[in-house]
Parts: structure tokens; C-alpha cells; sequence
């Protein structure tokens, strides 16, 4: 029999979460869009490590699309999605509809101004502001004590940390390791859309990370140079074409413009075919491309 609760309304979650509260029980939750891979059974553990219990959300969130990109061919696979959940030992699934996500008439979305803007918020400028205000709401609808992001979205984490600071929300949020492929790829549910030989082509993204950080390791502190490091491993990769190549302090994001220091870190957009890929890593200290 399965042990994992799964939760389509609101009220069903209510009640859970506030069976669980009288019980003095501490929430983790890992907010998704399913198509689970490795990585975000990582952070189902790492809610786990956190918590008693811990509820994982699967819900594809249109906001967070612009109008040219990939909301109807996003891959989707709830019933996988529940077997991985269950296995990796949370204890209940909620997946909302559109219904009850943005009831009609919606009118309230949340913006995280400044972190918002650059990198990503670029070349997607409606992206960040739905997933501020997707995770705002579930946050209200979930109401955990812990909440865990993984941080491969990086820009993503930094935006949620402000938020919940600003919003007062109260809940600790949690940065979990990126989790890779033996070739050093990020994982991600966007990999599914790439074929045998552009999956060759995109570990570039954590090639050139390696690069910039055996630079800086080797003494190379010079932003410009770091930054001409990457440029030079992706171009040699005739399949990628970079949308940014940045190095940008790793709370505030700005760019890094002179001297680099250990905590900074490079981000990387690289479209291969028509999939974007996106990757970070500091510049010294630990890392799991080491
Ligand atoms: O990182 C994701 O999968 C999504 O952006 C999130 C946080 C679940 C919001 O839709």
C-alpha cells in the first residue's frame, strides 16, 4: 500500500499540513514541476534531513513562460512523478490544477526588482515574476518551516531568499548541490528535449565552468580573464551558442568587473539547438564539479 498522501485541493493540504502542525511536526517542502530526475530527489533528501515531514508540489507554472517558449511541450509525467516521490521517502505529493493556482481574475504578482533583472531575467523577462508569484502562493497554500530549491536556478534561490526575507514568510530556505551527469551536465528536465548529439555538445556548460575554476585556482583573478576562459571553451563547441556568459558576486548578483574573489561565481545561458541550458559554479571552494 503507498505510504505517500497525495493532495489535489487545497483543503485536503490544510488539513494534512495542520494534523501535522499539532503534532509539533517541523514541514519541509520542495516546490517542482515534475519530470523528476536525480537532482530534485537530492533535494526531496536533503527537505528530509531538514524535517519531519516533507511535501513535494508538482505543478507546471505558465506564468513562468514567456509567450515563445517551451509551457506546452514541457514533459510531464505525474504518475512517474508520484512512484519517484514516494520512493525518495516524502510523505505527500500536492499537484494543483491552474483552478486553484490563479483563481480567476487573479490580480496579485509578486516582483523581486533588482535580482530579477539581469542574467536570465534578460532573456526572459516575465520568468522570474511568475515563479515569485507561483511560489508565494504555494508557500501560503503549503505554509512549511523549511523549503528547499536547488542551485543549478541559482538566480531562482537568490530571489527566493530575498523574497521570503522581504515577505516575511519565516521559512528557511535551503540551497541544495547541483547534481550532474558522469560528463559533468547539470541536470535538468529541459535535457529530454536534447538529441544524441546536442546532448554531447552541452557538457560545454560544465567544461567551461572546470576551466574558469582551475583558472582561478592556478591564480588568474582577473574578471575579464576568467570571463574570456569560458567564452573561448564554449566556442569551441560548434553546436552552443552562449546567450551569457557572466561573472557576478554570489548574494547581491552584480557583475564583477575587476579582480574576482573565491565566493564569486560564473553563470552560464547557452542555447544548444533550441534548448537553453543554464549552469553556475563559484569560483573556488567546494563544488561538485570537482
Ligand atoms: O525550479 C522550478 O522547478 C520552478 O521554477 C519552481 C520553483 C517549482 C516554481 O514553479
Amino acid at each position: 500500500m503507498s505510504s505517500l498522501m497525495v493532495l489535489a485541493t487545497l483543503d485536503a493540504l490544510r488539513q494534512q499540513v495542520k494534523a501535522w502542525k499539532q503534532q509539533s511536526l517541523k514541514i519541509g517542502f520542495v516546490p517542482t514541476m515534475g519530470y523528476l530526475h536525480d537532482g530534485h530527489l537530492s533535494l526531496i533528501h536533503l527537505a528530509l534531513e531538514h524535517s519531519d515531514r516533507v511535501i513535494v508540489s508538482v505543478y507546471v507554472n505558465p506564468t513562468q513562460f514567456g509567450p515563445n517558449e517551451d509551457l506546452a511541450q514541457y514533459p510531464r509525467d505525474l504518475e512517474g512523478d508520484q512512484a519517484k516521490i514516494e520512493q525518495a521517502g516524502a510523505h505527500a505529493l500536492f499537484y494543483p490544477d491552474d483552478a486553484i493556482m490563479y483563481p480567476d481574475n487573479a490580480q496579485t504578482f509578486v516582483n523581486v526588482k533588482n535580482l530579477s533583472r539581469p542574467l536570465c531575467g534578460e532573456d526572459r523577462p516575465v520568468h522570474f515574476e511568475g515563479v515569485a508569484t507561483v511560489v508565494t502562493k504555494l508557500f501560503n497554500a503549503v505554509r512549511p518551516d523549511v523549503a528547499v530549491f536547488g542551485k543549478k536556478d541559482y538566480q531562482q534561490l537568490q530571489i527566493i531568499r530575498q523574497m521570503t526575507q522581504d515577505l516575511l514568510f519565516g521559512i528557511e530556505i535551503v540551497g541544495g548541490a547541483i547534481v550532474r551527469e558522469s560528463d559533468g551536465l547539470a541536470m535538468s528536465s529541459r535535457n529530454a528535449y536534447l538529441n544524441p548529439e546536442q546532448r554531447q555538445a552541452a557538457a560545454c556548460l560544465s567544461r567551461a565552468l572546470r576551466t574558469v575554476r582551475q583558472a582561478f585556482s592556478s591564480g588568474t583573478h582577473s574578471a575579464d580573464e576568467l570571463l574570456q576562459a569560458a567564452k573561448y571553451v564554449i566556442a569551441e563547441e560548434s553546436l552552443a551558442q552562449p546567450q551569457y556568459i557572466e561573472l557576478r558576486n554570489s548574494t547581491t548578483l552584480e557583475t564583477i568587473t575587476e579582480e574576482a574573489q573565491a565566493s564569486d561565481r560564473m553563470f552560464l545561458a547557452v542555447r544548444v539547438g533550441s534548448t537553453r541550458l543554464i549552469d553556475n559554479a563559484p569560483l573556488a571552494g567546494p563544488c561538485e564539479l570537482d
